[in-house]
């Protein structure tokens, strides 16, 4: 079972497998098995092998920070979700808004990755999360809704996901939500699990909180009821930055 704090690390695309490396040996040098089960990985998808070497073994989630909604076939340059299961990977980013607004995904591509992923038995780590404009048309809780239900719309409730709510305007800015504002949108999002799944899915779902968390910010985020973890871009590229975000949470 997930279990809180929950603090994922997003590389996007940096780090060579050579420095993937080194980061885990000094990351697993300094965790105890038990706050494993704290931790996910999404390196970029060249890194999943060295990833599946060092982590494959231990309690660590880990796996690719997108994969194509077929699992294989003539589609250049994509990765297969059976492949990246094939490494051992456990769990899986999906709909990351740098994917949305970069590469076009839409929500019903998000909708049949959440569903391929599960499929594999991995599980999904589904972004979702307004922009700038969005929130300030005062739009923040439709947008959120319409992608949570596209998002889950196919999705088997009876296996895990995470909710990862990831305000764009955030996101790599240093401009963080402050706790309340963040916490306003977990709990919109709660309730909305609530209303299509019940309260007994609802309450070990994670959501997590997403855009420039740091060391200095993590914990005040953290008090907040319904902000489970986070998912770390920059400060995760550091392992002493990024074991800092863990340890200010206790
Ligand atoms: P930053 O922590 O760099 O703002 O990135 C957040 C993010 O997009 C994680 O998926």
């Amino acid at each position: 079972m997930l279990k809180k704090p929950f603090v994922a690390a997003n590389w996007k695309m940096h780090k060579n497998p050579q420095e993937a490396t080194e980061f885990f040996n000094d990351f697993l040098s300094k965790i105890s098995i038990e706050q494993m089960e704290n931790f996910a990985f999404f390196p970029p998808t060249i890194d999943l092998s060295v990833t599946s070497e060092k982590l494959k073994k231990t309690r660590i989630y880990w796996g690719a920070q997108n994969i194509y909604t077929e699992t294989q076939g003539a589609f250049t340059g994509e990765t297969s979700a059976e492949v990246v299961k094939s490494l051992g990977a456990n769990m899986c980013l999906v709909g990351h808004s740098e994917r949305r607004s970069l590469f076009g995904e839409d929500d019903d591509q998000v909708s049949k990755k959440v569903n391929l992923i599960q499929q594999l038995d991995m599980t999904p780590m589904i972004c979702i999360g307004e922009s700038l404009v969005q929130r300030k048309s005062g739009k923040t809780f439709d947008v959120v809704e319409v992608q949570l239900i596209k998002a889950l719309k196919d999705l088997d409730s009876k296996k895990e996901f995470i909710i990862a709510y990831e305000p764009v305007w955030a996101i790599g800015t240093g401009q963080v939500a402050t706790p309340e504002m963040a916490e306003e949108v977990h709990l919109f999002i709660r309730e909305k699990l609530s209303g299509l799944f019940g309260k007994a899915i609802t309450e070990k779902t994670l959501i997590l909180y997403g855009g420039s968390v740091k060391p200095e910010n993590a914990a005040e985020l953290y008090k907040q009821k319904n902000i489970d973890g986070f998912l770390v871009g920059g400060a995760s590229l550091k392992v002493d930055a990024f074991l800092q975000i863990y340890r200010a949470l206790f």
